[in-house]
């Protein structure tokens, strides 16, 4: 590799162990009892919990003679009331492992149950980084939405709703010991949220890949999770039965957490905590609308990384300058967006012009994401994001 030079020294961690693939979800117990699992708190989201998938988990389970108890009340962007909630069960249950199974929401209160059950205190105690002083119950992820790649980073995010903003929980701690991902448990996710889930992976997968604390490692991972969703997220919105576009779309939202866990996301997730937090839009609408704005604005910081960017969403580059291609990066971005059918601004939710510098008051204050951006973002540049997302 002549003229290759490593940037600076990186690292890369994530989850123990990933298994992948239609049907893995039949092998629950025995992962179960790989971990020594006898009595495992399973954390199920709300709504999937009524579908069936609940019944189908207890008979997995206790087929094999496991004890189950199930924590079913996690609803999506949940409260951070919600992990001491699960917590104190799975304490009460004398619980030796903890399996999350839904969306990002679901996984995150399981992910921080885990903690809090070992480490006792509150959630909110261990919010920032590195606040976690030691090892929680195992935990096994199975994610239902692809989607947040929670399952494979050390991350939690929980709504504070009295203090109006989102905050994170990250700690090596939160890292499962086992992925667990079976894409026909992505099937039956509709439309819409299929859509939105699907474009929070592309953020991940494009703000890692842009970050300026990206490794060759991560890159690799990042810049094949951008592929994968540019070329499967439609499938799985307009033809959400594909199996074989619900796997490769799984697989990206996976690479992308995997990225995202290594090198960060940048400005559009400092952005959009204060439209969850506040305004109660949900992570993936609110990275959405975000989305190509930032890029816009980013483009400058990063022009050869736009420009694979736009290689890898299929895009014809050939002739073109590196700042041609990487325009295009955004404009495919967009036309995936209006693909998929989502049409939304931030007006829709309930925000004012006025409310602009409140929110990047609070958005500034997202620093970790702020700190990877590939070009420097002032409160004035975000109150000029937000009205362009208006
Ligand atoms: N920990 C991380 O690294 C990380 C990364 C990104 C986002 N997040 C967080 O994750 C949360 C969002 O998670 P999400 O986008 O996966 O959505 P979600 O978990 O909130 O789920 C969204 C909706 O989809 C439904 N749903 C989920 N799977 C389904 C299925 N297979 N079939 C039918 N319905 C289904 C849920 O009931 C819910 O109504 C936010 O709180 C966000 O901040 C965490
Ligand atoms: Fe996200």
């Amino acid at each position: 590799m002549e003229g290759f030079i490593m940037r600076k020294i990186f690292s890369f961690t994530g989850a123990k162990k990933i298994v992948f693939g239609s049907g893995s979800l039949a092998a629950l117990a025995a992962h179960v009892k790989e971990h020594h699992g006898q009595k495992p708190l399973v954390v199920i989201d709300k709504n999937l919990a009524k579908t069936g998938l609940q019944e189908k988990i207890a008979a997995l389970l206790s087929s094999d003679g496991i004890k189950v108890a199930f924590f079913d009340k996690v609803e999506p962007e949940p409260r951070i009331e919600l992990a001491d909630e699960g917590a104190a069960l799975a304490v009460k249950n004398k619980c030796d492992i903890v399996i999350g199974i839904g969306g990002g929401s679901a996984m995150d209160v399981a992910k921080a149950v885990a903690v809090i059950a070992t480490n006792k205190g509150e959630a909110a105690d261990y919010l920032g980084l590195n606040k976690v002083p030691k090892a929680g119950l195992p935990k096994i992820m199975i994610p239902t939405t692809a989607g947040t790649g929670s399952e494979v980073t050390f991350t939690a995010v929980f709504v504070r709703k009295n203090l109006k903003k989102k905050e994170g929980m990250n700690s090596p701690y939160l890292y499962p010991e086992l992925a667990l991902l079976d894409p026909e448990l992505t099937l039956s996710l509709p439309p819409a949220p299929t859509a939105q889930t699907g474009m929070d992976a592309l953020c991940h997968a494009i703000e890692s890949y842009t970050s300026i604390n990206a490794s060759p490692m991560s890159e690799m991972f990042s810049l094949e999770a951008i592929s994968l969703i540019a070329e499967n997220l439609r499938a799985c919105v307009h033809d959400g039965k594909n199996i074989a576009a619900r796997e490769r779309m799984l697989l990206g939202s996976l690479y992308a957490g995997i990225g995202l866990a290594n090198a960060g996301v940048t400005a559009v997730h400092s952005l959009s905590y204060p439209l969850g937090g506040r305004f109660g839009v949900s992570h993936g609408l609110a990275n959405t609308i975000l989305l190509t704005p930032v890029m816009a604005f980013n483009l400058p910081g990063a022009v050869e990384k736009f420009a694979d960017i736009a290689d890898a969403m299929g895009e014809c580059t050939e002739g073109l300058s590196d700042r041609e291609a990487a325009r295009l990066a955004v404009e495919a971005v967009e036309e995936l967006i209006g693909d998929c059918g989502i049409d939304a601004a931030i007006r829709d939710f309930g925000v004012k012009e006025s409310d602009f510098p409140a929110l990047a008051d609070v958005a500034m204050t997202v620093a970790r994401p702020l700190e990877n951006n590939p070009r420097k973002m002032t409160k004035e540049d975000m109150i000029a994001i937000y009205a362009e997302a208006y």
